[in-house]
């Protein structure tokens, strides 16, 4: 497969590899020549700290060039189509990674290019940020499988990868949300009472209820306030269990202060690991194209 659109449509072993590769990156601080003489496209539709950042940074230190374009320059599916822009990028560069709003035009895109392109995030799914996810689990607790990983709230891109990554490696994955998933994934529990989903739980896992370019309506906002992840809910995990959040965090929302700050919060290990995760991921593209 030389794209990365989605967790789902890689053997287990090859994801297990990936995040076993980035951790021993990670310890190695390792830079490597991979990409030498190639170029890799970051096309952003929707605005972006860490994923840009991040892949930045693992293309310089694989020895690639990156070229960020925003979409106020391409107007891809405006200015020109989705189908000759995938055309004129892969007769210039190597490699393409899209943050953008539909699933479906990234996968239109994938097709058309002839250069493996990497999901940088859409309306459906985050696979970069699971993959990030997954090594700070490893780190944290040294092992996948048989952990528990409890999402609260919106049950959205982030929670889609989130729950992939974890019937990919043998996590047990529960969603709590007042809605359940009208495409729900084979082996994850829904729960909608959040204090018995995170119970057992070692990982809580929250994110923003409103996504870039959704809209959310107040009645749906109000639904999802009893899953807030403040310190009175988090008192009914066991103390052991960590908090994680993609970032960025509406503080006072789906998280407070005191848990997005507090001794259980792991995300900046999950921001600095999109760093970590990416260099495995674009060196396995590089070797497969
Ligand atoms: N978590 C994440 O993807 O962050 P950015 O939106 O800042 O890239
Ligand atoms: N669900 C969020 C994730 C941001 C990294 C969004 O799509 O805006």
């Amino acid at each position: 497969m030389k794209d990365f659109i989605d967790i789902s449509d890689f053997n287990n072993n090859i994801i297990a590899d990936l995040v076993m590769s980035a951790h021993s990156m990670k310890q190695t601080a390792y830079r490597g020549t991979e990409l030498a003489g190639k170029t890799v496209g970051l096309i952003f539709e929707k605005p972006s700290l860490r994923t840009r950042v991040s892949f930045e940074m693992a293309i310089h230190h694989l020895g690639g060039h990156a070229i960020t374009l925003r979409q106020d320059e391409i107007q891809l599916g405006q200015r020109e189509s989705i189908e000759d822009v995938a055309n004129v990028l892969s007769g210039y560069i190597d490699m393409v990674m899209i943050r953008t709003f539909s699933h479906d035009q990234l996968k239109q895109f994938a097709q058309r290019a002839s250069i493996p392109i990497i999901n940088g995030l859409t309306d459906f799914s985050h696979p970069c940020q699971a993959l990030a996810d997954a090594l700070t689990l490893y780190e944290h607790f040294g092992r996948f499988e048989g952990l528990k990983i409890t999402y609260l709230g919106d049950d959205n891109n982030v929670s889609r990868s989130l729950a992939e990554i974890c019937v990919a490696l043998s996590m047990q994955f529960t969603i709590s949300s007042p809605q359940q998933s009208g495409s729900p994934i084979e082996g994850v529990i829904y729960e909608p009472n959040p204090k018995k989903a995170l119970i057992h739980a070692d990982a809580i896992y929250t994110d923003t209820w409103v996504s870039m370019g959704a809209t959310v309506d107040s009645a749906f906002l109000d639904q999802l306030k009893p899953y807030q992840l403040n310190e009175a809910l988090l008192s009914s995990a066991p103390s052991t269990a960590i908090v994680m959040h993609c970032l960025p965090a509406h503080r006072g929302e789906e998280i407070t202060d005191a848990v997005l700050s507090g001794s259980q919060s792991k995300v900046f290990d999950q921001a600095e690991n999109r760093y970590h995760a990416q260099k495995a991921l674009l060196a396995y593209l590089s070797q497969i194209q």
